[in-house]
């Protein structure tokens, strides 16, 4: 690939504007394109202006620079932000990030006073500071997005307080629980998926910018003043750390990876649902696909996506702990590539989470069906050995032994339990009466179990109401 390109130096000794003093010819066409993160780190110029914005205003306060260029800067800023806005960010390999791309610019529009823009930080600082900004947004987005997809599954859990489906363990019919029930345990997941970014926002919220290259600078600079324009906590405490951490990208990659198992979990349950043996569920439409070739089919794309989004997800937090695992301190320029994961896992995650919320809140369930499959595959077993102990007074593991052969007989007669005719039950054990066929309805198994946190439609409808009351949904 590389043999067509330009692998020498410019040739008209053209040097770099910004950085070249020191050299006596330009990069070569593959360092410029190597070098080169404009493509994606255009991304931040939003917050690339509002720090350098900041910046400058304390420079000025500070005496760093005169108030009067620094009123030129901030206004030639507002003109380059404005362009950007209408006519997006240039990419011009040779300005190399969004920082130089900026800078070039604005000097551009003010003349020399832009050159002191630059005083008393470094790209170093200055980036740190930008993708802080960023991934604090993202995290704002992502609980935002989730906070919407938790209000679908509380509103559906509600609805389906009492609808009766089996639960499984080993994907094994297990024991009836209710559709709400299920859902709410999303709803959890995505409650702690919401507590780690709460976490991680409020400890990654320290301001990088003034740490300078790596060691601090001589200027008189005020880093509480800058730290608090952009909302930050206050200045980190450390600038070698400041301008070599990654941590707050690899914890926001945490969040989305964590939150995306969560996601692909659902998903694979909703696909599963939606296929015919199964027949729980149809998804809505405007998230399906057809195929081109079986007429009949109605596609679960939404949700196969969802599923298979979260192992790149999950490769984003892999390839960035990779990228950091073996830097030295301070800055590597390696850390450039901690942008392309993080915005690409914060863009799947911004679609995941929205189809999720739409399949969720869009989906049909037939609760007819879910209460037949759970009153195949003898669900209610548990609660005939359940009511040998609390009837008969018999120990639970001679309970369990007894159910096992009254299943065994309705198994070998292809009958539910409680179409097993009390003398058939007799004889397994007499201690069983006809009081025993109201504990083995499915209705009878899901209300029995109203522990805390239980399936039964009255715990669930508790488990609902506080989370409404956590969303603010209270009507
Ligand atoms: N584009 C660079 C990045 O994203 C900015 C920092 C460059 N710093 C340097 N010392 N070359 O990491």
């Amino acid at each position: 690939m590389s043999g067509n390109r330009d692998m020498t130096g410019s040739g008209d000794g053209a040097t770099n504007a910004m950085w070249g003093g020191r050299f006596a010819d330009g990069p070569s066409a593959i360092m410029r394109e190597i070098n080169a993160s404009i493509p994606f780190d255009k991304a931040l110029w939003r917050q690339d202006i509002a720090a350098s914005k900041a910046h400058v205003a304390m420079l000025g306060t500070q005496g760093i620079v005169s108030a009067e260029d620094a009123a030129t800067i901030s206004a030639g800023l507002d003109q380059v932000a404005a362009e950007y806005e209408r006519d997006g960010v240039p990419e011009n390999w040779d300005l190399e990030d969004i920082h130089m791309t900026t800078e070039a610019r604005l000097a551009e529009l003010v003349g020399p006073a832009a050159g002191r823009l630059h005083t008393a930080r470094s790209r170093n600082d200055q980036v740190a500071t930008d993708f802080r900004l960023w991934v604090r947004d993202a995290f704002d987005q992502m609980d935002e997005g989730l906070a919407a997809l938790q209000r679908a599954l509380v509103t559906r859990a509600g609805e389906h307080a009492d609808s009766i489906m089996p639960g499984f363990t080993h994907l094994q019919t297990a024991q009836p629980v209710t559709l709400g029930h299920h859902l709410m345990a999303y709803f959890e997941m995505f409650r702690r998926d919401r507590a780690r970014i709460a976490d991680a926002r409020a400890r990654m919220n320290e301001c990088p910018l003034g740490s300078a290259a790596l060691a601090g600078t001589g200027f008189p600079i005020d880093r509480e003043m800058t730290a608090a324009a952009l909302g930050f906590d206050g200045p980190t405490a450390n600038s070698l750390d400041a301008v070599s951490d990654r941590d707050f990208a690899l914890d926001f990659l945490w969040c989305c990876s964590s939150a995306a198992l969560h996601l692909s979990r659902l998903a694979e349950e909703l696909i599963l649902w939606a296929s015919q043996p199964f027949g729980f569920i149809r998804l809505p439409d405007s998230l399906s696909t057809g195929s081109s070739i079986m007429p009949q089919k109605k596609n679960p794309d939404a949700a196969e996506l969802v599923r298979g989004h979260a192992g790149r997800v999950i490769g984003s937090l892999t390839s960035l702990m990779i990228t950091m695992k073996g830097l030295p301190l301070a800055y590597s320029k390696d850390m450039q590539d901690d942008k392309p994961p993080v915005f690409e896992a914060a863009g799947l995650m911004g679609l995941s989470i929205a189809a999720m919320a739409g399949m969720i809140a869009g989906s049909t369930f037939n609760t007819t069906r879910m209460r037949a499959a759970a009153e195949l595959g003898y669900a209610t077993a548990t609660d005939l050995a359940d009511w040998l102990v609390r009837e008969a007074g018999i120990p639970f593991r001679e309970a369990h032994h007894i159910t096992g052969s009254a299943v065994k007989l309705a198994e070998s007669r292809g009958i539910a339990l409680d179409q097993l005719p009390l003398d058939d039950l007799k004889a397994i054990d007499t201690r069983i009466d006809e009081r025993v066929y109201a504990a083995l309805s499915v209705d009878a198994s899901v209300a029995a179990r109203a522990s805390h946190g239980g399936t039964a439609p009255d715990q669930v409808r508790l488990q609902v109401e506080r989370a409404r009351a956590m969303l603010g949904m209270e009507e």
